[in-house]
């Protein structure tokens, strides 16, 4: 049940536009309400370079399809991962720090759903559709879960973000920043 082929050139464009959004955009977020970086900010930024940024390419690359590019598929989610586990501490730690309680609102469930849902098809990619050593690549039912988990995760950080950043500002320039590249950027990702 694979999706369109995207060309190379399709595919360079949506990951500079990406990696881009990831950097530019995950900064300008991260420093907001008052431009200032700081411990928190890692926060923000971690999570937008590992969910936008890395899995964005990552689902971009499954689409050019063939072996070699599963691989860097795998690679790529798999360092989104990692990056948004950093954020993941930052944010615990730095509640730690100023001695608030944990895990307490909305935002923070909708993170912890996100998080299961980006491990799982990480873990089952790996044990049952990795290209060398997978336990059963060719499995169509394996191959729609962990599809469509993904493509579940991805867009929960999308949402679980934008709760985030508007607890900390209502300008509508700032949450439009966030969220219009990324309504432009998934149809051609995720679908
Ligand atoms: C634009 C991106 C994001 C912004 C601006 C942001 C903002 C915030 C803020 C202000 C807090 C502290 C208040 C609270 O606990 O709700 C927080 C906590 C938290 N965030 Fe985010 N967040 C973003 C992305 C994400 C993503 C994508 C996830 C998970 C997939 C996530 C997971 C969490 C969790 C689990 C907590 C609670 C940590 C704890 O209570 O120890 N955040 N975030």
């Amino acid at each position: 049940m694979a999706g369109p082929i995207m060309s190379k050139s399709k595919h360079q464009n949506i990951s500079i536009a990406y990696l881009v959004y990831a950097l530019l955009i995950g900064r300008y977020i991260a420093t907001q309400p008052k431009g200032d970086w700081s411990f928190f900010s890692w926060h923000p930024f971690l999570m937008i370079c590992g969910f936008m940024g890395a899995m964005g390419i990552a689902a971009a690359t499954k689409k050019k399809g063939g072996y070699t590019n599963t691989k860097y598929h795998g690679y790529l989610s798999s360092a989104g991962f990692v990056l948004a586990c950093a954020g993941m501490y930052i944010i615990y730690r730095n509640k730690d720090l100023h001695e608030r309680p944990h895990f307490t609102s909305t935002h923070a469930w909708m993170g912890i759903a996100t998080m299961v849902c980006a491990f799982l098809p990480a873990v089952f990619g790996v044990v049952f559709l990795h290209p060398d050593f997978g336990m059963d690549k060719t499995n169509k039912t394996y191959r729609f879960a962990h599809k469509w988990c993904s493509r579940t995760a991805i867009v929960g950080a999308y949402v679980t973000g934008y709760w985030g950043l508007a607890k900390m500002t209502q300008d509508p320039l700032v949450l439009a920043t966030y969220a219009l590249p990324l309504m432009v950027l998934t149809p051609f990702t995720l679908l």
